[in-house]
């Protein structure tokens, strides 16, 4: 068997100055599973069948299928996607985007990506998939198992689906640890990806950015490669991985923190997640959990920004708020 075409769970995955355990990989039948999202934790699936109607999907085939509607590719000089808000850029003062953003044809973007060499610009499509797509994807994502996410949604008390965003990134590729105030879940089609996960409970050891910098909900900490001296409490972060394939689902519960990579396996990934607002919490009970904490920090932290009114005054009236009273 070729490296190319070997399972990269079982590579010889590089191990992190981080401790981690794995995330359990279990079937939908095991009550361990529902116990697991019900609990607001992550959870490998390995039988769904959420995305079994797009496991035929590569570039051949979406070529011909997808229609010839805009995509947006993101094309990064590193292997680091980092996702940023250009609406906040005003907010920083020479804030230089760390990627740039393309609209382009997806036959374009297939071009791209097999001219593309080693050492040269990278490329990932993040498009969310809407109904100008082609008859044949658009009876592949019709036949998604829109009955096991829909009761998945119900019992949990999710708030409605916002989106499906269709990614294709080359192998290699890095999304930075972030968190989005979204639940997801997360369905791999074709190729490997790598995830790493942290609780919100661990908040204090990942330095986001502030709200109103453009890599809101960012990690300033690079995972790969963490500067302690910089961010001391990062040394006491504990993750949980994974590696998802194709028909796994990777449930990750709003606010958790992850970083991804695509593995070396056939070039290129496709994912799709399935993202869900939060529900309604039907009764508040304390103490608070950890993410209810960093949802209320956020919108402290907008009031006071948007108070003020001029972010350079923020880190003097956050200090003065807390040195020698909280501290
Ligand atoms: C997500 C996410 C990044 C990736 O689905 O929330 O951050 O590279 N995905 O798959
Ligand atoms: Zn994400």
């Amino acid at each position: 068997m070729t490296e190319k075409s070997k399972d990269p769970r079982s590579f010889d995955l590089k191990q992190y100055s981080f401790p981690t355990e794995q995330i359990p990989r279990l079937s939908i039948n095991d009550p361990e599973a529902d116990r697991r999202i019900s609990k607001a934790l992550p959870v490998v699936l390995t039988d769904t069948n959420l995305v079994t109607s797009a496991l035929h999907w590569d570039l051949d085939y979406l070529s011909k299928n997808i229609g010839d509607g805009e995509f947006v590719v993101h094309i990064s000089k590193n292997k680091n996607f980092q996702y940023c808000d250009d609406k906040k850029s005003v907010n920083v003062k020479d804030f230089r985007m760390p990627t740039e953003k393309q609209d382009m044809k997806f036959s374009e973007f297939v071009e791209k990506l097999h001219s593309a060499k080693p050492g040269e610009d990278r490329l990932y499509l993040q498009q969310i998939l809407h109904d100008t797509v082609g008859k044949r994807v658009i009876s592949d994502f019709l036949g998604f198992n829109w009955h096991w996410v829909t009761r998945q949604q119900k019992t949990n008390n999710f708030g409605e689906m916002t989106s499906n965003l269709l990614l294709i990134g080359m192998e290699g590729n890095v999304t930075p640890g972030h968190y989005d105030e979204q639940e997801n879940f997360f369905s791999q089609v074709r190729g490997y990806k790598r995830f790493v996960l942290f609780p919100p409970s661990q908040f204090a050891c990942m330095y986001p950015y502030p709200i109103y910098h453009p890599c809101d909900r960012q990690s300033q900490v690079d995972f790969d490669n963490p500067d302690f001296t910089q961010f001391p409490k990062f040394k006491e972060a504990c993750g949980m991985e994974a590696v998802v394939g194709p028909g796994d689902v990777l449930y990750i519960p709003m606010y958790w923190w992850h970083h991804v990579q695509s593995l070396p396996s056939h070039g290129y990934t496709i994912s799709v997640t399935f993202w869900y607002k939060a529900g309604q919490a039907e009764k508040i009970e304390y103490p608070l959990k950890p993410q209810q904490k960093v949802a209320m920090m956020r919108n402290i932290e907008k009031m006071i920004h948007q108070a003020l009114n001029n972010p350079s005054e923020m880190p003097e009236f956050m200090s003065s708020m807390t040195l020698g009273r909280y501290t």
